[in-house]
């Protein structure tokens, strides 16, 4: 028996899991729906759980069918926290990508939980790259098909404003992929350009890849395509990171207290480097 409800959310993409008993064992007859539900609809949204690190790390893992109880110890936990003074991102705004976008193999799963969001904390905002791809007006599909976008660490500074968040590397990366890019593990076409990522299309002239870019965006970012999650606390996003995008607005160091715990699965091979954040 399936031991919670699972109910599509409206903008096409995501479904919200309801009644899931954190302090029991998932069953295999959940499992699976819950990893159907993950690979059809790319975001998974639980309110009101209490867990700690461990069980958001054993969700994480389920859902690309590792169940292994793991070991957990040799992990940091890390935040997003604009209070905490090891917290990820700690400010500014993060323009839509998907992380290590600029890698060849980016990890699959995502997930953001609500230790502390105080009132008026930034949202975040989801747009599927899969939707994007399926909905993509004929005109466009045509300009961009079988053509080729770099994508590279950092933001593409010129798209935002001064509020931008600055992750700094001391090597910048990036990665080719063709439009569409085709989902490893679900086989369904992405619209994969982002905001905050993808630098050019290699094939076109400086200009023509970004008037088209523009235009991919409008259609990806449309507020019909958006979902924005304001935040509560125990609110627990899973979201597939290879079809979504993520956004976020400004969050300064003085707002309301932002801290959500943030675990990725599988954890990647290579050895990313942590961007450091800082104003220009
Ligand atoms: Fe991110």
């Amino acid at each position: 028996m399936v031991d919670c409800q699972i109910r599509n959310m409206d903008k096409g993409f995501g479904a919200e899991v309801i009644g899931l008993d954190p302090t029991t064992d998932i069953n295999a007859e959940t499992r699976a729906a819950l990893r159907k539900a993950f690979d059809e609809r790319g975001v998974l949204l639980l309110r009101g759980m209490q867990i700690d690190f461990a069980w958001q790390d054993k969700f994480c893992r389920m859902l690309i069918g590792d169940d292994s109880p793991g070991s957990t110890e040799t992990r940091k936990e890390n935040h997003v926290s604009n209070k905490e003074d090891d917290g990820l991102a700690p400010y500014g705004r993060l323009m839509f990508h998907a992380d290590m976008m600029w890698h060849e193999e980016p990890f699959r799963v995502l997930s953001l939980y609500a230790i502390t969001t105080e009132p008026g904390s930034a949202t975040t905002s989801l747009t599927s790259a899969a939707n994007a791809w399926a909905t993509l007006p004929e005109d466009l599909r045509r300009k961009v098909e079988g053509k080729h976008a770099r994508h590279q660490t950092g933001q593409v500074y010129h798209r935002g404003g001064d509020d931008l968040a600055m992750p700094q590397r001391s090597v910048e990366v990036s990665t080719i992929k063709p439009i569409p890019h085709f989902h490893p593990a679900t086989g369904k076409p992405l619209l994969y350009t982002s905001q905050q990522m993808t630098h050019n299309i290699v094939e076109l002239p400086e200009d023509e890849s970004e008037a088209l870019l523009l235009k991919l965006f409008d259609h990806l970012y449309s507020p019909a395509m958006v979902y924005e999650h304001e935040w509560r606390e125990g609110d627990l996003l899973v979201f597939d990171n290879i079809t979504m995008q993520h956004a976020r607005g400004n969050v300064d160091r003085d707002g309301p207290t932002r801290t959500l715990r943030k675990v990725i699965a599988p954890i990647p091979n290579i050895k990313a480097e942590t961007p450091r954040y800082e104003r220009a």
